[in-house]
């Protein structure tokens, strides 16, 4: 066998895919599988949504469009950003992709050069490290603490910049603990980016997803000097129930967005073009549809963060945002199941996988040993069964 590369062979694949593979194979057995492990939104992607795609295929709009997105596509984007975040982009500051992981992962091409070190604020998205590897760069790790919400906070983020810092990523409202960055706290990370001369690269995927009369704020909009450092990464994916259609996009300074849509148009040339004349649909309408899906989604992270801290020796921070929870197992771990003492949240997830048919993802994926984290894109059925088999599970564990 040939070798393969070192960047290659040095990338730790998604854990959280890994999970969901397991939980489908156990599935496919016949196994009554409560999936909480793999972060889509479970409703269908709306109707009309789905219109719009299938009359783009009718019109046959199904060949190569510009790399960076259809001109009526960015234009809709920009009237977006300009709506709803009171950011102003031209067309030619915006670049669209297949997913806003690609947009990420593009970003970090363009700006990141060898030895470059990205602060990511930890618990983090599992890609951010490895992404940040994939080019070359270094991940450093700001904490973050339950204590505070999880909230990175600007003094962190100043000890730990260095004159090879390249750029922060920051990701509110976040995955994996649901944590919304205050205005507060935005306007003052904005100050150390201009300060210290690093970009920010702003994943706001789950905007829309916001509890508790939380309001999502976009840190490019501090002023022109953190916009011109900023890029914001948003999508079509959580919003609007399109995580298969693969729209993601990317606004930021003329010269980024030109240099990443260089780097795309060797590596991927354009996203779909049926998805983005969908995408151009999603964007000019669909209000209802979405705030009947937040209430759904803040109906189950109210139950299921109660149910969580009924259970017996766990317990979970009430997330202000997208779609997940995250578990304390530090009041489980080192207790032991059939005689054996279970040491990490990866032995835990495994055992009440194969044990109770429950998939979560351990936190040692994102930065967070003694963590689970559940998303509660699922019915709040399914969230009483497996929740019920966690407890019941974790109950039976001897000190
Ligand atoms: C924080 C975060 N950013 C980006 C993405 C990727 O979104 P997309 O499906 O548009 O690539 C995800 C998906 O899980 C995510 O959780």
């Amino acid at each position: 066998m040939l070798d393969l590369s070192s960047k290659a062979t040095g990338i730790a694949p998604s854990q959280t895919l890994a999970i969901d593979t397991r939980a489908k194979a156990l599935k496919e057995e016949g196994k009554d599988v409560v999936g909480f492990g793999v972060g889509e939104p479970d409703f269908d992607t709306p109707q009309y949504i789905r219109e719009a795609g299938k009359r783009a295929i009718d019109e046959g709009k199904t060949r190569y469009t510009p790399v960076p997105g259809t001109l009526t596509l960015r234009k809709k984007i920009a009237e977006k950003f300009l709506k709803e975040n009171g950011l102003s982009y031209k067309p030619s500051e915006i670049l669209v992709s297949s997913g806003a992981k690609q947009s990420i992962f593009t970003a970090l091409a363009a700006i990141v050069n060898d030895g470059d070190e990205v602060l990511i604020p930890s618990p983090y998205w599992v890609s951010y490290p490895e992404m940040v590897r994939m080019v070359g760069g270094v991940p450093v790790f700001v904490p973050t603490r339950q204590e505070d919400d999880f909230r990175v906070t600007a003094e962190a983020v100043r000890a730990l910049a260095t004159e090879r810092t390249k750029a922060l990523i920051l990701n509110s409202p976040s995955n994996p603990n649901g944590c919304v960055l205050p205005g507060g706290t935005l306007r003052e990370l904005a100050q150390v980016a201009v300060e210290k001369r690093f970009y920010v690269i702003s994943d706001e995927i789950y905007e829309k997803l916001v509890y508790d009369g939380e309001k999502h704020v976009s840190i490019a909009s501090f002023g022109d000097e953190i916009k011109a450092q900023t890029v914001v990464i948003n999508g079509a994916s959580k919003a609007y129930a399109m995580t298969g259609w693969r729209i993601g996009y990317a606004a930021g300074p003329a010269n980024v967005i030109k240099a990443m849509s260089a780097y795309q148009s060797h590596a991927a040339s354009n996203a779909c073009s049926i998805s983005q004349y969908a995408t151009e649909a999603a964007l000019s309408g669909g209000e209802e549809e979405l705030s009947k899906m937040v209430a759904a989604f803040d109906a189950r992270r109210k139950l299921i963060h109660k149910l969580v801290n009924d259970a017996p020796r766990l317990s979970a921070f009430l997330p202000k945002g997208a779609f997940y929870i995250m578990v304390d197992l530090r009041g489980v771990l080192g207790k032991r199941h059939r005689g054996v003492a279970v040491e990490s949240a990866e032995a835990f997830a495994e055992l009440l996988l194969d044990e109770e048919f429950v998939a979560v993802v351990p936190g040692e994926a994102f930065g967070a040993p003694g963590f689970i984290r559940l998303s509660y894109a699922t019915s709040e059925e399914r969230i009483r069964e497996g929740i019920r088999r966690m407890a019941a599970f974790v109950g039976k564990m001897e000190s």
